[in-house]
Parts: C-alpha cells; sequence; structure tokens
C-alpha cells in the first residue's frame, strides 16, 4: 500500500489545457491530456492528502475523493488555483496554461473576411510566479516542456517563479509528455542541479515527484 506520507495534508494540483477564446466558437488550445495531473491528484489522494485538482478541458472522468473543479481559460485557472491554494501546502502546476490570450474575446462568431487577419494576444499571468511571490510554507512545483537547454531554462524558471523544483520534459519522445502514458522527466532544482529519471509511467512519476516534495517538507 502507498505510504500515508500526505495524512491531512492540503493539495492542489492543476492539470490540462487552457482555452484562449478568440469569440464563442473558436480558441487557442495546445494538446494537454491531463494525464500527469490526474496521476498526481490520485497518487496524493492515496497518500491521505485532501486534493483540489483543477482541471482544462480533458477526456478524463473525476477521480473519486477528489474535490475537482473544471475550468476553460487561463484567467479562470488561476482564479481557481489562487483561492484553493490559501490552504494548500503543496501546489503542483502540470497544467499547460496558454501564454496568450486574445486581447479582445468577440462576443459574437466572427465573419469570414476576404485576405489576412490579425489577432491581438496579450499576456496571461503566470500563476506559478504569482505562488512564489506569496510562497509562505508551501511546497511549490512546476512543469516545464523543452526543446533545448532544458535544464539551465528549467532551473531559471525554477528560481524566476521561486519553485522548490520543476519537472523538465520534452515533447518529441514518443509515447511520453502530451497524450502519453509515460513520462520522461528530469527533476531541476533552482540551484541548477539535476537528476534525470527514466521512462516510467506518469503514476510513477507522481509518485517519485511526491516523494520529492515529502522530503522538501519535512526539511521544512
Ligand atoms: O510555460 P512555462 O514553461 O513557463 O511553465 C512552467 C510552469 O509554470 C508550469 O508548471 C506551468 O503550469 C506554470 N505556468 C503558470 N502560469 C503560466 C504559465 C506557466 O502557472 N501563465
Amino acid at each position: 500500500p502507498p505510504p500515508r506520507d500526505l495524512a491531512g495534508v492540503k493539495v492542489v494540483v492543476s492539470a490540462g489545457p487552457t482555452r484562449e477564446y478568440l469569440d464563442p466558437v473558436r480558441f487557442i488550445s495546445n494538446p494537454s491530456s491531463g494525464k500527469m495531473g490526474f496521476a498526481v491528484a490520485e497518487e496524493a489522494r492515496d497518500r491521505g492528502a485532501a486534493v483540489t485538482l483543477v482541471t482544462g478541458p480533458v477526456t478524463l472522468p473525476d477521480p473519486a475523493g477528489v474535490q475537482v473543479v473544471r475550468i476553460e481559460t487561463a484567467l479562470e485557472l488561476r482564479d481557481a488555483v489562487l483561492a484553493a491554494a490559501r490552504e494548500a501546502e503543496l501546489v503542483v502546476m502540470t497544467a499547460a496554461v496558454a501564454d496568450y490570450r486574445a486581447a479582445q474575446r468577440a462576443g459574437e462568431k466572427q465573419a469570414k473576411v476576404a485576405g489576412d487577419v490579425t489577432i491581438h494576444l496579450t499576456p496571461n499571468p503566470d500563476i506559478l510566479a504569482e505562488l512564489g511571490q506569496h510562497k509562505g510554507q508551501r511546497v511549490l512545483v512546476g512543469f516545464a516542456m523543452e526543446t533545448h537547454a532544458g535544464v539551465e531554462r528549467a532551473a531559471l524558471k525554477a528560481r524566476r517563479k521561486n519553485a522548490d523544483f520543476i519537472l523538465l520534459n520534452y515533447p518529441t519522445r514518443e509515447g511520453t509528455a502530451f497524450g502519453g502514458d509515460d513520462n520522461e522527466v528530469t527533476l531541476v532544482r533552482p540551484d541548477g542541479t539535476s537528476q534525470a529519471w527514466p521512462r516510467l509511467s506518469k503514476r510513477e512519476v507522481a509518485r517519485r515527484l511526491l516523494d520529492e516534495a515529502v522530503r522538501l517538507r519535512t526539511k521544512g
């Protein structure tokens, strides 16, 4: 059986993609399946945590014994995560948050016009960085997908966002990351030290992620 090392601990997990609407029927998004975040939520639940899972649109059913909040946009994700995180001791951001949203979301479906169109995008808030600014005693964990200079870029992100560690993955390895059941990640700390894990099921990645978070919590 799993260890009960998160008994009574409040954990917030974000998962899935966000949708940034251009008009009522069109949006910018990404292929995140939510599987990694759901695995973290289920593993934390099984170790005794009180889990809130804030998820973008994915096809996965609500896990039993987890409080699930379904959102669509990055702004909705932010509101839900910040509200749930107030009481939390561990926050794991696996959500693939869109970096930008439409500067103006049209209230009605935009008709096709002749020739090119321009869409103005405005940056979304960085939720993990906001949590990092008011970190308190919380352990903060992020994910990052990079195509190059992964460890350096992930360490820089961990420092900028005040995260305790980041799990780095690559979009190009078959059967891993977006949509896959497995993941091949490297744990990267703010000081630049890192540890490459072998290819593992997302559930096993979740297990090791929580082991590391528990070690950090007990170190204080
Ligand atoms: O997109 P980026 O590589 O910076 O994502 C790193 C981490 O920051 C991820 O854990 C992601 O969920 C989080 N993030 C966020 N808000 C954003 C962008 C990313 O919380 N707007």
